[in-house]
């Protein structure tokens, strides 16, 4: 019986780390977090469901993940989440969530990435993004350890005050995250390339007369955002000045989900 991680990404953090569990576990298969996927998963006997922190709880697609997959009884849950700096609950959440359903989660493990969210902060100095990435490799190590012994472990969180309360209004700013693609723009280096559309993992955006077009199911990954060669689309006047971000080993096929 196989270990199954569930992942969904937008700039290539969480795919990096649910890539090098599965090198660590063996056989465990990678299944991308679809809203048009098979929900019977009934064929494995653990389950990992990778995410990034989004306004410290998970995107909303793996809510519906959650609300909408059938597992087998009894099966090992664990949650891995990627986050740039704030934590808070987001386990915490997912624990909830999974136990409406009538599954445990087990653990809740977590690690610090570089944070993408580009559209408030720049990206990362290179020599910090790759501190990260030394320790990312240690970290998915321990994981896989606790992970192939089916172990139990306390939900990773912020416990301090900010966390607890950035836990609390989570799941508030999630409500109108789906709209958040009214905050883009397109500026004259556009070249109708296309891969805006490509890369969208929700099929949100459409190249017309030319340019993108986006529609009201953004999830908010940025993946348009951090993947277009051009860095043509904008978010508010800050952006034009800021770098762009995606995983070093990520690349434009492991992002297109056409
Ligand atoms: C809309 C949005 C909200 C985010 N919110 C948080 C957050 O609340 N806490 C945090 O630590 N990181 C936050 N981040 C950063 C991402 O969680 C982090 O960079 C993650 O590793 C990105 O994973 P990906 O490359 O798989 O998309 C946010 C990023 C985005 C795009």
């Amino acid at each position: 019986m196989k270990t199954k991680i569930f992942y969904f990404t937008g700039t290539g953090n969480t795919l990096k780390l649910a890539k090098d569990l599965a090198a660590e576990l063996g056989d465990t298969e990678l299944v991308r977090i679809r809203y048009d996927m098979e929900y019977d998963q009934t064929d494995c006997d653990a389950a990992g469901i990778a995410y990034p922190v989004y306004c410290f709880v998970q995107p909303n697609i793996v809510t519906n993940f959650i609300n909408n997959v059938k597992f087998r009884e009894n099966i090992y849950i664990f949650g891995l989440a990627s986050y740039g700096g704030l934590l808070a609950g987001s386990g915490i959440k997912l624990k909830k969530l999974l136990a409406k359903r009538g599954y445990v989660l087990n653990a809740g493990f977590a690690v610090n990435m570089p944070g993408n969210a580009t559209t408030v902060y720049d990206v990362l100095p290179e020599e910090k993004r790759n501190a990260m990435y030394a320790k990312e490799s240690t970290r998915i190590k321990e994981i896989a350890s606790m992970v192939r012994n089916r172990e139990t472990r306390e939900i990773e969180t912020n416990k301090g005050l900010l966390g607890r309360l950035m836990t609390a209004v989570g799941p508030m700013m999630m409500k109108g995250i789906n709209k958040s693609a009214k905050a883009f723009t397109v500026d004259e280096t556009c070249d109708s390339c296309g891969i805006c559309e490509n890369v969208c993992p929700v099929n949100n955006i459409v190249i017309t007369d030319g340019e993108p077009v986006w529609s009201d199911k953004c999830e908010c990954c940025l993946a348009c955002f951090h993947w277009c060669p051009k860095a043509a689309i904008q978010a508010g006047k800050k952006t034009a000045s800021r770098g762009r971000y995606h995983h070093p080993e990520a690349s434009l096929p492991d992002m297109y989900t056409r």
